[in-house]
């Protein structure tokens, strides 16, 4: 099974490989986006952020963009932000209400069923590829930053 606390996660820009499950050399390490390193790292997983920009698209984009509301809120700047926060967007009472700050496994856990970490909540779509959500989670984080 995937174990995060053993994976240290990088982005890369430019190149075209998508790499789950490679260890590669990143040209630019921009810091371990998902995973806290830990003493017994013993894999790298290598995100290219162009790629994963595509799959943000394609599986958010109907929904959601970067700087403006859509169906759900904007996201630039999610990592970091108070859930269910943005004055101008109507959320669900239950995300409204809810009291935790995004981190990349509070949106694991969301984007994996966001029902089950916000009963209530109003978005109707999650993602089973832990791959695909390390990608688009290390993409969200780098629009954050
Ligand atoms: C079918 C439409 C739909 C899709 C597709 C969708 N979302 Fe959402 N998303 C929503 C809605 C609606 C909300 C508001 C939920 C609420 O208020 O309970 C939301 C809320 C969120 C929030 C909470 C943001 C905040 O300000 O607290 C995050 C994070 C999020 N979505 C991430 C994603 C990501 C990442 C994807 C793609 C993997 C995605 N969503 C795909 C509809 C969608």
């Amino acid at each position: 099974m995937f174990n995060r606390g053993n994976i240290h996660l990088w982005l890369i820009g430019g190149a075209s490989f998508f790499g789950f499950g490679f260890v590669k050399l990143a040209t630019k390490p921009v810091e371990a986006a998902i995973a806290q390193s830990d003493s017994q790292e013993n894999s790298a997983v290598v995100i290219d952020i162009a790629e994963a920009e595509k799959l943000y698209l394609r599986r958010c984009g109907a929904c959601h963009s970067l700087d403006a509301h859509r169906i759900g809120p904007r996201h630039r700047g999610v990592v970091g932000r108070e859930a269910g926060s943005l004055a101008d967007y109507e959320y669900s009472p239950a995300l409204r209400n809810a009291e935790f700050v995004w981190n990349e496994q509070q949106l694991d856990q969301w984007l994996s069923n966001p029902e089950a970490l916000v009963p209530g909540q109003k978005m109707g779509f999650r993602i089973s590829n832990g791959a695909e959500r390390n990608a688009i989670i290390a993409y969200l984080r780098a629009q954050s930053e």
